[in-house]
């Protein structure tokens, strides 16, 4: 019988690792799970928890309000080492970029255990965009053992870094959640739905204040659409996210939704426009268009097959590129005629996963 412990703090890791929990439990004969949440996120993560129904071994309840990276880091380093000890798994999964999975990480090295790393290889190569995500997967990438890597550049990416042990492509496990849930578009109103979603701590809140002025000038002059904006729970974005845009009667806010209620948004929306790193790649499967507010993204695959446009953080090229979308119908087309929809992974992503490491470890 094998130890496995997956690790997970955030919303992004709980979508992305369930279908891996899911795996795991197919495969109960051979592996013992022990499913470890930090807490890094509290009702983000609890809201997945409970839609899912997902028991987890420990919750260790790290997060404080608008708690700072190195509060983050010491909470995640002193909650994670005793679990690790007592609990002495043979490998610790972690997911991604966040610093939940960077601690992990680090935590099972000095307790000198395996370390698998899914979603691994994504690059921008800029430390400070995404910040501080871009260190912490290169963290985990220079203490792993296993490199599961969506795509072949992700691949390519770690060779560069000379990186030599184990290295699967297997597709993105947020594409097997998509698939787990089999989701049918719903036969909505006619009415163009642009769904945003913004929380990266890069953008500043001078910057956001000037998106938000810009989606509320695009409210304006297009009353016939909606702007549905279900506000991430950092206080940062969200005092100014709803100060600046809860008078608009065309634009919704909304608490984060279940992942259900997103993905139906998603899929019945006209436009999608975010800074998240998940949503350029699930919006791509629906084949709706994103308008990616980053200056670089790490997700470049389906920004060259066309359903992705980085159009950086400025505020007017917002404006430009929305009009241009909701007035140009070819334009609008061409994008959402891109060929995306496996361009992150075909669903069988943790199938891979588990399988190849059980023949390691
Ligand atoms: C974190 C990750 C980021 C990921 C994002 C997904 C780090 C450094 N950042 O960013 O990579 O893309 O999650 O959402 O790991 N808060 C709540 N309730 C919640 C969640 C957050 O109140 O359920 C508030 C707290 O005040 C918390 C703050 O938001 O201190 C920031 O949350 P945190 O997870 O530290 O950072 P994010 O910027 O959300
Ligand atoms: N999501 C959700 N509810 C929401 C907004 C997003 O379930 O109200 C999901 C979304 O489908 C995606 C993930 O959360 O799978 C993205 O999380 P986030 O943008 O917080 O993090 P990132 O992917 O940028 O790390």
């Amino acid at each position: 019988m094998k130890h496995y412990m997956i690790v997970f703090g955030t919303r992004p890791e709980l979508i992305k690792i369930f279908p891996l929990i899911k795996e795991c439990q197919n495969h109960a004969k051979q592996i013992k799970l022990t499913i470890v949440n930090t807490g890094q996120q509290k009702e983000m993560v609890d809201i997945l928890l409970k839609e899912w129904n997902i028991q987890t071994n420990y919750d260790l309840e790290i997060m404080k309000q608008q708690q700072t990276l190195t509060e983050l880091t010491i909470n995640l380093m002193s909650a994670l080492e005793p679990v690790l000890k007592m609990e002495n798994p043979d490998v610790v999964i972690v997911h991604g970029d966040t610093t939940t999975a960077s601690i992990a990480s680090l935590m099972a090295f000095y307790q000198q255990k395996k370390i698998a790393h899914v979603e691994a290889g994504l690059r921008t190569s800029n430390k400070n965009a995404p910040f501080p995500e871009e260190m912490n997967r290169q963290l985990v990438d220079r203490v792993a053992d296993y490199y599961f890597v969506p795509t072949q550049s992700n691949r390519e990416n770690l060779e560069k870094e000379g990186i030599d042990s184990v290295i699967e492509v297997t597709g993105n496990t947020g594409i097997d959640t998509l698939h787990y849930l089999d989701l049918k578009r719903t036969i909505g109103t006619e009415q163009r739905q642009i769904l945003v979603t913004l929380h990266r701590r890069e953008l500043g809140e001078e910057q956001l204040v000037k998106i938000c002025k810009a989606l509320v000038a695009i409210a304006k002059e297009y009353p016939d659409i909606i702007i549905k904006y279900p506000v991430h729970l950092n206080p940062k974005i969200k005092n100014i996210v709803c100060s600046l845009l809860s008078n608009q009667p065309n634009i919704d806010l909304t608490n984060p939704l279940n992942y259900l209620a997103f993905q139906q948004e998603m899929m019945n929306s006209f436009l999608v426009i975010t800074d998240s790193g998940g949503i350029q790649e699930e919006a791509p499967y629906y084949k709706v268009p994103v308008l990616v507010i980053r200056e670089v993204t790490e997700r470049q695959e389906a920004v060259l097959a066309g359903g992705l446009k980085l159009i950086g953080t400025d505020e007017r090229k917002l404006y430009k590129n929305v009009v241009a979308l909701l007035n140009n119908a070819d334009e609008y087309e061409s994008m959402r005629a891109a060929k995306c929809t496996r361009t992150y992974g075909d669903g069988k992503a943790a199938k891979r996963i588990i399988r190849r490491l059980l023949q390691e470890v």
